[in-house]
């Protein structure tokens, strides 16, 4: 396994991604904050199985955080994420200060109008449009074939792949499954934030989905019942604080009453000072 290349600029990013292109090369890219765990290392493997080069970026966007929330003190280690992005067999790190992303005169942004209303859109606003500037940018300066996201961030995954669609941009958006700790709590870097006793109350938000699917599987299609017994599930955990629990349709992320449809159920909850979030398809298997 070759040394892996760390790549600081743009105009270098892009013109090694172009003479890859030109040499018939396919790209897959991974476009991350650091702070890698399993779940990251998962999109990698799968981009490597996928590709001749895998670009992963490492980029903490300071757009997509509002003003109260952690950006200064989000994880980092650029070492630790190095090597482990090394041992996975990532070719590059497109690892960029703010100064090259965003230069003082920097003033276009990337909105994706519908999908990005309801769920963390409502508590998170500017959020999205944060993620779609900088998936815009990455886009046009990686020129990957195919683009590797969790689906954790669900809505996430939602407004990239609008986004691609509606600005015609010509790369496959690929979606993977969650990546769990052995007892079910979905892998994130915000995860670190969590005391001992958090942790454990943490684990209420996959307990809540895996009691919807239950509730679905036999037969329940009335989301308020759903979401009721899944806040009670919450409520019942310490140190919890619900910011939204919502059935919505996969497509259009917008509220259902009667599930009719593909419905996913996503949640956000304050465990202590974190914020975490989780969903599940209504129907899919919950590997945990
Ligand atoms: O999911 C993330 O880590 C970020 O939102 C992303 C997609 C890298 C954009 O900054």
């Amino acid at each position: 396994m070759g040394k892996i290349r760390i790549v600081e600029s743009i105009r270098e990013m892009q013109s090694y991604c172009e003479a890859l292109r030109r040499a018939g090369k396919k790209i897959s890219f991974v476009p991350t904050m650091g702070y890698f765990h399993e779940g990251h290392l998962s999109l990698m493997k799968e981009a490597c199985k996928q590709a001749d080069c895998v670009v992963v970026s490492i980029y903490v966007n300071p757009t997509q955080f509002g003003p109260k929330e952690d950006f200064s003190k989000y994880p980092r280690d650029f070492e630790r994420d190095r090597e482990m992005a090394q041992s996975v067999g990532v070719d590059v790190i497109f690892f960029p200060s703010n100064q090259e992303m965003y230069p003082e005169t920097y003033q276009t942004y990337v909105d994706v109008e519908q999908v990005t209303k309801n769920l963390c859109g409502m508590s998170r606003p500017g959020h999205f449009r944060g993620v779609t500037t900088i998936c815009c940018k990455l886009f046009n300066i990686v020129k990957p074939h195919t683009a590797i996201f969790g689906k954790k961030d669900f809505q996430q995954l939602a407004a990239i792949k609008r986004m691609v669609k509606d600005l015609n941009m010509d790369l496959e958006i690929i979606g993977m499954p969650t990546f769990r700790e052995p007892d079910g709590l979905a892998m994130s870097s915000r995860n670190v934030y969590l005391s001992k006793e958090e942790r454990s109350s943490a684990l209420a938000l996959v307990g809540a989905l895996k009691l919807a699917q239950k509730l679905y599987a036999e037969g329940e299609r009335k989301a308020d019942v759903m979401i009721q017994q899944a806040e009670s599930l919450i409520k019942s955990a310490p140190f919890t604080e619900i910011d939204y629990i919502k059935i919505c349709d996969t497509s259009t992320l917008e509220d259902v009453n009667e599930i009719k449809q593909e419905a996913v159920m996503a949640l956000a909850v304050k465990v202590g000072k974190t914020r975490l979030i989780d969903n599940s398809v209504l129907g899919e298997e919950l590997k945990a």
